[in-house]
C-alpha cells in the first residue's frame, strides 16, 4: 500500500510559502485509492464516508470520479449539496437521526437511510415516506482498533422484525448493513459478518421479504506507527471471494472512510520551543493533541513523526502548543537533535484528523493545501537546483 509522502525539498518549499502547521493532500493519491478499491471489489458501489475527511477538494475529486457518499449528519449533507452533489448519491448512514434533519435530507433528495432500533422507524416514515432503509446489525470483531458495535447495530435476531415494522410504516426494507469496526486489521470479521447476513437474507426471503442490498460498511485499514503493514491485497481478495460466493446477485454497497483518504495527506508542523526535562529533550510543536493529533484521544491512534536532520537519535518527547499538560504527541520517540524552526512531517494524516481538530486555546486547526495545485513545487525545486 503506497502512501503519499512529501520530499524534504517539497516540504521546505511549501513551508516557505504557507504558515505551519499545514496539511498537504494529494488528490491523485485519493484517486488511486478509489480506483484500487473499484478494481479489487468490482461489484461494490462506493459511498465515501466523508466523516473521515470532508475537505472540499477531496469531495470534489471523489464526486468527479463517480463516487457516492456516506453522510452522518445534515451538516455533511449540506456540504455535499453546496458542491453540487445530489442527495440521490448519498446514504444517511447514522442509525439515529434528528427528525428535522431527516426531513431536510429528504427535501435534498436523500432517500437511503440506516437504522438499528424501532424508535427510529416513525421518524423516518413521517419525514421520508417511501425511503429505502437498511437495518444495521451488530457484528463481532476483536481485531478492529475502533469498536463500532457496542453503540451501534441491533442484535441479529431482531433485525428482520425491524425491517417488517419499517415496511408496515411505509418504508422500503432494502437490506442489511454492518460495520466491522474501524481500522480492522484482519478480514475474518468480514467473513463472519457476511455469513451472518446471508442467513438473515435467507430468513427474510422465507418470510416473504426479498432484500436487495447489502452494505458492508467501512473498516479497511491504513499503516499506523508501530503496527505491521496491513495487507490490503489479501483482505480485499478474501472479501471479494466471500461476496461472490454468498451474495452473487445482491447489490453491494460499502462506506470506506479511513482507507480512502488516510494515506493521501501529510502534516507539516514545526518545532516552536525546546526544553530539557529530566535529562530528556522535549520539543514543543505548533500542532498537538487538540489539533491534528487529536486521534490520540478520539481515534485510538499513534502517529509517525519524520525528521530530515541527521545525527544520533535519542528518545525525545513531543508536545503540542496548548497550555495543557495532557497535550503530549509522543513520548520516548527516537529523534535527532532538533532546533526551534525544525520541520517535522507526519505522513498518513488524512483520516479522522482535520475532521476532529479543535481550536482549543485559540490555535486554529491546520489548513489543508492541495499538492497538485502546488505541483509547480517540483518544477520550481528543480529550477532552483539548476
Ligand atoms: C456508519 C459508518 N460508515 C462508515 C464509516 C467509515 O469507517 P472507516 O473509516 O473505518 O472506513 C464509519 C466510521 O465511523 C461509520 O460510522
Amino acid at each position: 500500500m503506497k502512501s503519499f509522502r512529501l520530499t524534504e525539498e517539497e516540504m521546505e518549499y511549501l513551508a516557505d510559502r504557507y504558515p505551519t502547521p499545514f496539511m498537504v493532500v494529494s488528490l491523485d493519491r485519493v484517486e488511486k485509492n478509489y480506483r484500487y478499491l473499484c478494481e479489487k471489489l468490482p461489484r461494490v458501489k462506493v459511498f465515501y464516508a466523508i466523516k473521515a475527511n470532508s475537505e472540499p477538494a477531496i469531495l470534489q475529486r471523489m464526486a468527479a470520479l463517480g463516487s457516492n457518499f456516506d453522510v452522518a449528519s445534515i451538516g455533511e449533507i449540506r456540504l455535499l449539496a453546496s458542491l453540487g452533489v445530489p442527495g440521490s448519491r448519498m446514504i444517511y448512514a447514522n442509525p439515529v437521526k434528528p427528525a428535522w434533519d431527516i426531513a431536510e435530507a429528504a427535501k435534498l433528495g436523500v432517500d437511503r437511510f440506516t437504522f438499528d432500533d424501532e424508535s427510529e422507524i416513525e421518524k423516518m416514515a413521517a419525514a421520508a415516506p417511501g425511503a429505502q432503509v437498511l437495518v444495521r446489525v451488530q457484528v463481532e470483531n476483536d481485531s478492529a482498533v475502533i469498536n463500532l458495535n457496542e453503540k451501534f447495530g441491533v442484535v441479529p435476531d431482531k433485525a428482520l422484525s425491524l425491517l417488517h415494522k419499517a415496511k408496515e410504516a411505509g418504508l422500503v426494507p432494502a437490506g442489511i448493513c454492518f460495520h466491522v469496526g474501524s481500522q480492522s486489521l484482519k478480514s475474518e470479521a468480514y467473513g463472519r459478518a457476511l455469513t451472518l447476513c446471508r442467513r438473515l437474507f435467507d430468513e427474510a426471503e422465507q418470510q416473504g421479504m426479498k432484500l436487495t442490498v447489502l452494505d458492508i460498511g467501512g473498516g479497511l485499514p491504513i499503516p499506523e506507527a508501530g503496527q505491521p503493514e496491513p495487507d490490503l491485497d489479501a483482505m480485499t481478495e478474501e472479501i471479494r471471494r466471500h461476496l461472490d460466493r454468498l451474495f452473487p446477485e445482491v447489490e453491494i454497497w460499502s462506506e470506506p472512510g479511513r482507507y480512502m483518504c488516510g494515506t493521501a495527506v501529510n502534516l507539516v508542523t514545526r518545532v516552536i520551543g525546546t526544553k530539557e526535562r529530566n535529562g530528556q529533550p522535549w520539543y514543543v510543536l505548533d500542532d498537538g493533541m487538540y489539533g491534528s493529533y487529536n486521534g490520540l484521544v478520539f481515534d485510538h491512534w499513534t502517529y509517525k513523526l519524520e525528521f530530515f536532520q541527521h545525527g544520533v537519535k535519542v528518545p525525545s518527547v513531543f508536545v503540542g502548543p496548548s497550555c495543557d499538560s495532557i497535550d503530549v504527541v509522543a513520548r520516548d520517540y527516537p529523534a535527532p537533535v532538533l532546533q526551534v524552526g525544525s520541520l517535522v512531517l507526519s505522513p498518513e494524516m488524512g483520516a479522522y484528523s482535520s475532521s476532529a481538530a479543535t481550536g482549543f486555546n485559540g490555535f486554529q486547526p491546520a489548513k489543508t493545501i492541495v499538492y497538485e495545485d502546488n505541483i509547480g513545487v517540483a518544477e520550481n525545486i528543480s529550477a532552483m537546483a539548476r
